[in-house]
């Protein structure tokens, strides 16, 4: 098959790989009883890749001052105790960790716990390398992190090793992309433990707590259909049933002649408990969670007890007690669901935002640590450098910074939600990753320009710095463009010159312009780089390829947008499309919104890394005025803004472009009056909103919003602002019958629609209690260069276009600003034969091992956002490259670790009379009754 046809989905390829049968996994789940109550009981352990100490500290066990867990020994643990009875079940989640363990065991003990794993014994569940945060990540990103976990497990214990079950008991809500990836990587269920209180509540009543995830509009069911499981208590053992060593309960006691037997008694409460439980789940099977936060270090508590406890309800059977316990596993219980052949409540929204109580919103991490969130996004964008590994130069040093990447996907790590020395270890492992990188790219560009020259990558040039340009008469720059179609990006490259001539490979002069480095910059940049000057121009580069630029001057372009500012207040105040005559009243400011100390009636509850509360509702202006300078020459023309000491802006409109550039930079936040502060720009426009407004799902999908309400439940609103903001990865909107606004972001950040025509985005925040959800250290960064508190610049991208045509602008330009163009040092080079149709982004392209290259394709529009675009497309993959022969192609699932033609999922039945509820258009506005 070298042609193949694409509809609005992620295919994997192997290119030339060939099609192998497996043997289907050993039926090891315990029987049940049909007539009887059936209570799953789920060993397990929640092993965070970082949190509280690194991922190496919760590994070996160091530090256990700061946190007790070490799971090198739970795992030696388990695996002993599972040796012991047969009947025991353990499930494992994290490959970041268990990769680790397994390098060190003996081949025997590997041989034993393939042995284990073969009879079911020891479940792998979810397996990616880690358990991803679901409101801050990008779906390329989560894409690699579960490729790399599952195919540890494939090519270490075959199909045995492939979870059946998607498991992210603890992400702080969830998200539809991750739905919709989980559902097209193979997985037949879902479970998870958070979801917000009223939303329970609700489900508890309606026994609505397992459902069908409906997780995109635009795939035809059930490609994105997900079985969805709540489970009872997070993911956390009944009350009273916590045997670990780091619980206080009662172990079982039955040995009648010694003191305080209380056999009686347990079972007593356990029949009590799983009574209640069943009340509010639609089967005669429920599951128990049996573990938490790194338990069973020493199980030998726990299984001792359980083993008992299983014995002396089951006993009860006898006298009559309709109820059986057995060890499970979710994928057991999961059969159990299937088997009844019900039908599910049907789903179609997301589980944005969390709260866990009536002022107690997980809004904050949507933002928090604005510059590790950038940092891991760039790191995203360097690791999606692909030429390197299509010229035969595979590097296993690549696996460097894909682990790095991998474990920074984790919901402590990207979420910003761990301790600072934790956040510290994350981003010198993607540094480290980082240098590994850039050696494999010099390699692979010098081999295909024959140069050896000196390459020297400007990792700073967000600030202005980069030693060869400043310093240099003569240099020349390498732009590397990691997207399948050919982009234009302006470049601005410190200079210390005032007058530079620009060419392109070919020799042809290219437009450019000095402007001076503004004082705002020089702020910033502290000692590092003394460049006076920004040499600006626009490069273009070819379809996964390079070129090279040689640093002349100017010529007039065109304008496509033009904006206005308020002459008295120095504040944006319209935006105009010059090429769709659209203007809308457009005025940007800067604000705080005031974090709550938690010392107020209402709740007790502060702002901090996870929770966004602020003490009110009205956030203060930093400045109603900007003192502004502006600089305008022929290729860019530029507005500086200065709030205040510590916000300023630069509002930047380059000749060519249709998006208008806004360059902030907040920090240091001041806390001299003891006050925690919210920074957040907001977009007050003339567009017509009606509460609704449009935030897209880990990058990929778009979901429509809409202010005080949620599309499941009767929502009471408690918090008007920490409960209206939903994560925003790439981009978000408002719209109205004429006009839409896009803002494209270059890292994860909260935001809002608070007001009609409204649009915020929150910045930065610096916080000065802990939140009270055991990070137990305020959000308070500082850094090396800035002790004061941390400085942090970013860009926001604003466009304006009619509603039926904004997507086709937005899309392209969201994942320009995820994969970076990449700028270093000679000629030109294209991977790709043509470009490929826009509707089309290459999202992987690597070599998967001597003979075979993994490709994935996507279609990046949904069904209802374009009227060109979102067709099916054909794309011939014979014809596609120009230094691959593709010999054969063989179809996977979106993880790459089953064939696709032996994916098959369980079905499952929505309930009748939602099943209408697929539409081709968003469908949020449903109300179930
Ligand atoms: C499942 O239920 C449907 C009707 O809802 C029925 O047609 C089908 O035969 C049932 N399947 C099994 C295996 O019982
Ligand atoms: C950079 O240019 C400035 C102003 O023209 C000059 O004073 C300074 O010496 C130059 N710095 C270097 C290192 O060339
Ligand atoms: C900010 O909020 C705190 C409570 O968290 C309150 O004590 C203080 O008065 C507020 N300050 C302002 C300026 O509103
Ligand atoms: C926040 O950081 C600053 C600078 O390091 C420090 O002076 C201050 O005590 C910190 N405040 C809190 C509440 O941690
Ligand atoms: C500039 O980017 C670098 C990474 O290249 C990052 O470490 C640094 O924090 C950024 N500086 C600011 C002020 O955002
Ligand atoms: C799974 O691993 C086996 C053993 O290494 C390998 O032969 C097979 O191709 C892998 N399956 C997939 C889908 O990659
Ligand atoms: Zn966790």
């Amino acid at each position: 098959m070298a042609a193949m046809s694409l509809q609005l989905t992620v295919v994997s390829l192997f290119l030339l790989g060939g099609v192998l049968t497996f043997p289907l996994g050993q039926e090891s789940c315990h029987p049940t009883k049909p007539d009887m109550l059936n209570v799953h009981l789920v060993p397990h352990t929640h092993d965070d890749v970082g949190w509280l100490k690194t991922v190496d500290q919760y590994f070996y066990g160091d530090r256990n001052d700061i946190q007790h867990a070490g799971v090198q020994y739970i795992l030696d643990s388990v695996v002993d105790q599972l040796l012991k009875n047969p009947d025991r079940r353990f499930i494992y989640v994290e490959t970041a960790f268990f990769y680790r363990w397994w390098r060190q065991q003996s081949s025997s003990m590997q041989q034993t716990v393939k042995q284990l794993v073969n009879e079911g014994r020891l479940e792998f569940v979810n397996g990616g390398w880690c358990m991803s945060d679901e409101a801050t990540t990008h779906y390329s990103a989560v894409i690699d992190q579960m490729t790399m976990g599952l195919r540890f497990l494939n090519e270490t214990f075959g199909p045995c090793g492939r979870p059946r079950v998607a498991w992210h008991i603890d992400p702080f809500g969830h998200a539809r992309e991750h739905a919709s990836m989980f559902a097209q990587m193979g997985y037949d269920g879902f479970f998870f433990g958070r979801l917000d209180y009223q939303d329970r509540a609700r489900r508890m009543m309606y026994r609505e707590q397992e459902l069908l995830w409906r997780a995109s509009d635009s795939l035809t069911p059930p490609m994105a259909d997900l079985f969805t499981g709540i489970l009872p208590n997070g993911y956390n053992p009944p009350e009273g049933f916590c045997w670990d060593q780091s619980c206080d309960d009662a172990p079982i006691r039955d040995d009648p002649d010694l003191e305080d037997y209380n056999v009686d008694d347990v079972v007593k409460r356990f029949l009590a408990i799983a009574e209640g439980q069943s009340a509010v789940y639609k089967t005669n099977h429920i599951i128990m969670t049996m573990g938490s936060d790194f338990q069973y270090e020493n199980a030998n508590l726990w299984y001792k007890n359980l083993d008992k406890l299983i014995h002396y309800v089951n006993a009860q059977q006898a006298n009559g007690i309709k109820v059986n316990v057995l060890y499970s596993t979710p994928s057991c219980y999961l059969q159990e669901l299937h088997r009844t052949n019900l039908t599910w409540a049907l789903k179609n929204d997301d589980f944005f935002p969390y709260a866990d109580d009536a002022h107690d919103f997980w809004t904050g991490y949507f933002t928090s640590r604005p510059a590790l969130k950038r940092y891991e996004r760039i790191s995203n964008s360097n690791l999606q450098v692909v030429l390197g590994r299509l010229t035969n130069i595979y590097f296993p040093v690549l696996s460097l910074s894909e682990e790095a990447m991998a474990v920074a996907q984790h919901h402590d790590a990207v979420s910003g939600t761990e301790k600072q020395h934790v956040a510290n270890d994350y981003a010198r492992r993607l540094a480290n990753g980082w240098q590994h990188c850039q050696v494999l790219v010099s390699n692979s560009l010098a081999g295909l320009s024959g140069s050896t020259a000196e390459r020297i990558y400007c990792d700073n040039l967000n600030i202005s710095v980069c030693p060869l340009t400043e310093s240099s008469k003569k240099f020349s720059v390498n732009v590397y463009n990691p997207l399948a179609r050919p982009v234009t990006w302006p470049v601005r490259l410190p200079v210390n010159g005032t007058a530079y001539v620009v060419s392109d490979a070919n020799g042809k002069s290219v437009d450019s312009q000095v402007v001076p480095v503004s004082p705002a910059t020089r702020e910033v940049r502290r000692s590092r780089g003394f460049a006076v000057n920004e040499l600006v121009f626009q490069v273009q580069a070819p379809p996964l390829g390079y070129t090279t630029y040689s640093v002349s001057l100017v010529i007039t372009y065109e304008h496509f947008l033009q904006v206005t500012f308020d002459p008295d207040t120095g504040l944006l105040s319209s935006l105009s499309n010059l090429e769709t005559k659209q203007t809308i009243k457009l005025t940007q400011n800067f604000y705080w919104y005031n974090a709550s100390d938690g010392n107020n009636v209402e709740s007790i509850q502060p702002s901090g890394a996870y929770i966004f509360r602020p003490n009110s509702s009205t956030p203060f202006v930093i400045s109603k005025t900007a003192k502004t300078e502006s600089i305008q020459t022929p290729a860019v023309q530029e507005v500086r803004q200065w709030f205040s000491p510590w916000v300023s802006q630069v509002v930047r409109l380059y000749a060519d472009s249709r998006a208008l550039e806004l360059e902030w930079t907040v920090g240091p936040v001041p806390i001299d009056d003891d006050l925690g502060k919210e920074v957040i720009t907001r977009l007050d426009t003339s567009i017509q909103t009606a509460q609704y407004f449009y935030t897209d799902s880990n990058g990929r999908e778009v979901l429509q919003r809409k202010t005080d309400f949620r599309p499941t439940w009767n929502l009471k609103q408690s918090e008007p602002i920490a409960g209206n903001y939903y994560p925003i990865n790439s981009r978000a909107f408002i719209k109205d019958d004429d006009d839409q606004l896009t803002v494209v972001t270059d890292r994860s950040q909260g935001g809002g629609s608070i007001n009609n025509g409204s649009l915020e985005i929150m910045l930065h925040r610096r916080l000065l209690y802990d939140d009270v959800r055991g990070v137990a250290e305020p959000l308070n960064e500082t850094s090396g260069i800035f002790p004061k508190g941390l400085v942090v610049r970013g860009r926001l991208l604003l466009s304006l276009d009619r509603p039926a045509s904004a997507a086709d602008a937005h899309r392209p330009l969201a994942q320009e600003v995820v994969l970076q163009t990449w700028k270093h040092e000679r000629r030109s080079f294209s991977g790709l034969q043509a470009a490929l149709p826009p509707a089309v982004h290459l999202l992987t392209l690597s070599q998967w091992d001597k003979d075979s290259v993994l490709l994935r394709l996507e279609h990046q529009f949904q069904s209802w956002e374009s009227k060109v675009n979102s067709q099916p497309v054909t794309v011939n993959l014979q014809k596609l490259f120009t230094t691959l022969d593709v010999l054969g192609v063989s179809e996977l699932n979106l993880s790459a670790n089953q064939w696709k033609d032996e994916m098959k999922r369980f079905s499952w039945t929505p309930e009748s009379g939602t099943a209408h509820l697929h539409l081709s258009v968003p469908s949020l506005q449903h109300i179930r009754t």
